[in-house]
């Protein structure tokens, strides 16, 4: 115990020594902000990093210092900052205006574009968020299926909206399947009756749920890759799940808002999967606020204001004429061999990381696929969100420290989704780095 206090005071000591600036931002945040931030999961203890501003795969704080981002804003900034292509875009609209309320060639030229790429994208419309695209998905899902539930997987993040807000990170204690745990206070009541929760990767879980629920189930949905693990699908679970779905007549929505970065058309190219609606965001909107969701074109009908009941859809900033030229300069420059290449250097930092573990004779798994990657502490495998919850997480919290005081911003818990800026030199450069955070951390056990 003395000696796993004193590992946390040395890496925090050596924080706080480097990032004044921040701390007393963050001093003055609490006076502004609950908990001194406006978006949780920004912050982490002892207090967030400030960032100052970033240039390709740099980000440099308001201390000085320069980081490797690994973070991108959680995987929206997908070139890294200040793309020029994407700054030119940008500049170029805000000079022309950026909104107008009405429809423009844009809209068209950015879903022929999303299309083009996914073909089970047959209609879209845009939103705000990824929280956004989700909230109108189930709703279109509802609306057509004429049913009032939704099954989702323990573990997975799809954003704000109520009825995902269920069994994200439900603890040891969660309830036995399907029953989800509301995970917040304020969430509308019995919003866990309508929305179940099956294990990721388990398909005859998930077979008995959809056949146990199908008469009042309208969509079952899911990430290709669970983003806040980066833990990947196994083969067989998500195009099992298309064959239990279509056998049912309930839908498939895939949430690609993370994943679309893995293949030009997304995860559901890599498994040569036809969901019913696909939900879209980050990388997108070119790092401007942005969510679409699409796919079959009776099921996006509902939507249709001409139509008899249409289902409701609105949104102020909905497509806007800033996000939407970014968002096109930014898939401009993300075609297939950028979209390889990144994912090689994903390739990369796995194996190097697992080298390094190895050489260390630590016991830790390494997740993800293409250039999202993830670490959990655990010498078991990790596959679905039980499996991640038995990891060390205090221990994870240290590395993030660890690495940041040696110049390298991961996401806080561990994981990088690396952009298109970074070379192969960033990426050893990360696994050296990774290699003396390690050694800080030591034999820092929890359990
Ligand atoms: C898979 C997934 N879906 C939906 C969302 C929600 O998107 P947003 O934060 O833009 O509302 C996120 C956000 O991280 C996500 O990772």
């Amino acid at each position: 115990m003395t000696q796993q206090r004193e590992t946390r005071s040395l890496i925090e000591s050596a924080y706080r020594a480097r990032t004044p600036r921040s701390a007393g931002l963050h001093r003055d945040a609490l006076a502004l902000f609950p908990g001194g931030v406006t978006r949780s999961v920004t912050f982490y203890p002892p207090y967030p990093t400030y960032l100052a501003e970033g240039c390709g795969c740099r980000v440099t704080d308001v201390d000085g210092n320069e980081y490797v981002d690994h973070l991108n804003n959680f995987g929206s900034m997908i070139h890294g900052h200040a793309h020029p292509g994407v700054v030119r875009a940008i500049q170029a609209q805000a000079a022309k205006g950026t909104d107008f309320g009405t429809p423009t060639e844009l809209h068209l030229a950015l879903a022929r574009e999303i299309s083009r790429r996914v073909p089970s994208v047959e209609r879209i419309r845009f939103a705000n968020s990824g929280t956004e695209a989700v909230l109108y998905a189930i709703r279109a899902a509802r609306a057509f299926a004429g049913r009032p539930k939704i099954l989702k997987m323990e573990g997975g993040y799809h954003g704000g909206y109520d009825s995902v807000v269920v069994s994200v990170n439900p603890g040891s204690g969660a309830p036995p399947w399907p029953a989800g745990r509301a995970g917040s206070p304020g969430l509308a009541r019995g919003i866990a009756d309508h929305t179940l929760v099956a294990p990721f990767n388990d398909l005859a879980a998930c077979t008995a749920i959809v056949e146990q629920h199908r008469n009042d189930l309208a969509a079952v949905l899911v990430e290709p890759v669970m983003v806040r693990g980066m833990i990947a699908a196994d083969t067989g679970f998500l195009s099992g799940l298309r064959r239990l779905t279509a056998e049912h007549g309930v839908l498939l929505i895939v949430d690609e808002v993370v994943t679309l970065r893995l293949a030009v058309g997304g995860a559901q190219q890599v498994v040569g999967l036809t969901p019913d609606l696909t939900t879209f965001g980050k990388l997108i909107g070119g790092g401007l606020p942005v969510g679409a969701f699409g796919g079959r074109a009776d099921i996006m009908a509902r939507f249709d204001p001409s139509s008899a009941d249409p289902v409701h859809h609105s949104g102020t900033f909905a497509g806007n004429a800033a996000t939407l030229a970014a968002g096109l300069a930014a898939l401009e420059a993300f075609p297939e061999q950028e979209i390889q290449r990144v994912n090689a250097l994903g390739d990369r930092l796995r194996a190097g990381l697992r080298q390094t573990l190895a050489r260390c004779g630590v016991a830790a798994q390494v997740t993800g696929t293409g250039s999202l990657v993830g670490l959990h502490w655990s010498d078991q495998p990790v596959r679905d969100y039980r499996s991640a919850l038995r990891a060390d997480h205090e221990r994870a919290r240290l590395l993030h420290l660890a690495l940041l005081n040696h110049g390298i911003f991961a996401r806080p818990g561990g994981g990088f989704f690396l952009s298109t800026a970074v070379t192969e030199r960033e990426i050893d450069q990360t696994v050296a780095i990774f290699g003396t955070a390690l050694d800080e951390v030591g034999q820092f056990v929890t359990r």
